[in-house]
C-alpha cells in the first residue's frame, strides 16, 4: 500500500482576478520507506506539491491520501492531528525557533502531543539529538550552531514526532556542498535504519543521485505516470 497518494491533482493560485495553475493533473503514489526526490527547476511547483501533501494546502481539484485518510474529507483538527502524527517537515531555511535550544526545538513540537509522556518527550529529544550527533550541542542556540548543525536539529525535530513520512523542501539548498551531502546522508541512514519514509524536493543532481526514486516536475506537470513501478524505481 502506499504511504502517500496524490491522485488527479491541480493547484490555483489566485492572483487578483486571474488564476495561476501551479500543478496541472499530477498523480503520484509513494511506496512506505521510499527515498524519493522530486526534481524541477525553481517555480516547477515542488513546494506547491509538497505543501499538499503535508496538508499546509489543499487542492483546487483532486485528492491527497495519507495512509488510508482523504485528507479534504477532515476536520482542521483532524488535520493538525494527523498532521503532528504521521508527518514530519524539514524546510530550505531551517526554520528554528530562535530563543530555543537545540533540545527545545526538537522538543518543542512534542508539548502539542499530549498523548506523549513528559518522560518519554524527553527520551525521544535526547535519542534524536544523538542520532543526528548534535548531543553536545543540546544547549546551543542556532545562531551558535553552522549550517549544517541547524539542519540537522531540523532533522532531528521532524523525527521526534515518529513520522511515517518525513517532507524536506530543498533540505541543503541554503548548504554548501559537502555539508548538504552529509545531511542527505543521514536523512538516507534513518530511511535505511527506521524505514521513514523521504520525500524531498532538489535540483541539484548530487541530490537526486542519493535517492532510490526520482520524478520529474515541470511546469507543473509530473513526467511518466506517478506510480510506482515494482523492483528498483
Ligand atoms: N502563493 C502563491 N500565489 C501565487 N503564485 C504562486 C504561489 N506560490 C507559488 N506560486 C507560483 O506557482 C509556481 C510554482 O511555485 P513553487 O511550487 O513554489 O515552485 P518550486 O518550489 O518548484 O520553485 C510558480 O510559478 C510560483 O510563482
Ligand atoms: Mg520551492
Amino acid at each position: 500500500m502506499s504511504v502517500v497518494r496524490v491522485d488527479h491533482v491541480s493547484k490555483d493560485y489566485r492572483l487578483g482576478r486571474q488564476t495561476f495553475r501551479a500543478l496541472h493533473d499530477v498523480s503520484l503514489a509513494v511506496a512506505k520507506g521510499r527515498f524519493l526526490a522530486i526534481a524541477g527547476p525553481s517555480g516547477s511547483g515542488k513546494s506547491t506539491l509538497l505543501n499538499l501533501i503535508g496538508c499546509i494546502d489543499t487542492p483546487t481539484e483532486g485528492q491527497v491520501y495519507i495512509g488510508k485518510e482523504e485528507v479534504g474529507r477532515k476536520t482542521p483538527d483532524e488535520l493538525a492531528d494527523l498532521r503532528a502524527s504521521a508527518l514530519g517537515f524539514i524546510f530550505q531555511t531551517f526554520n528554528l525557533l530562535p530563543v530555543l535550544s537545540a533540545r527545545e526545538n526538537v522538543e518543542y513540537p512534542l508539548l502539542h502531543r499530549k498523548e506523549i509522556s513528559r518522560k518519554e518527550r524527553r527520551d525521544r529529544v535526547d535519542h534524536y539529538l544523538g542520532v543526528v550527533g548534535l548531543s553536545r550541542y543540546a544547549h546551543h542556540r542556532p545562531n551558535e550552531l553552522s549550517g549544517g548543525q541547524r539542519q540537522r536539529v531540523a532533522i532531528a525535530r521532524a523525527l521526534a514526532g515518529s513520522p511515517a513520512i518525513v517532507l524536506a523542501d530543498e533540505p541543503t539548498a541554503n548548504l554548501d556542498s559537502k555539508t548538504g551531502e552529509g545531511v542527505l546522508r543521514l536523512m538516507k541512514k534513518i530511511n535505511e535504519s527506521e524505514g521513514t519514509t523521504f520525500i524531498f524536493s532538489t535540483h541539484d543532481f548530487r541530490v537526486m543521485e542519493m535517492a532510490d526514486r526520482v520524478v520529474n516536475i515541470s511546469d507543473g506537470r509530473l513526467a511518466g505516470t506517478g506510480k510506482e513501478e515494482t523492483g528498483h524505481g
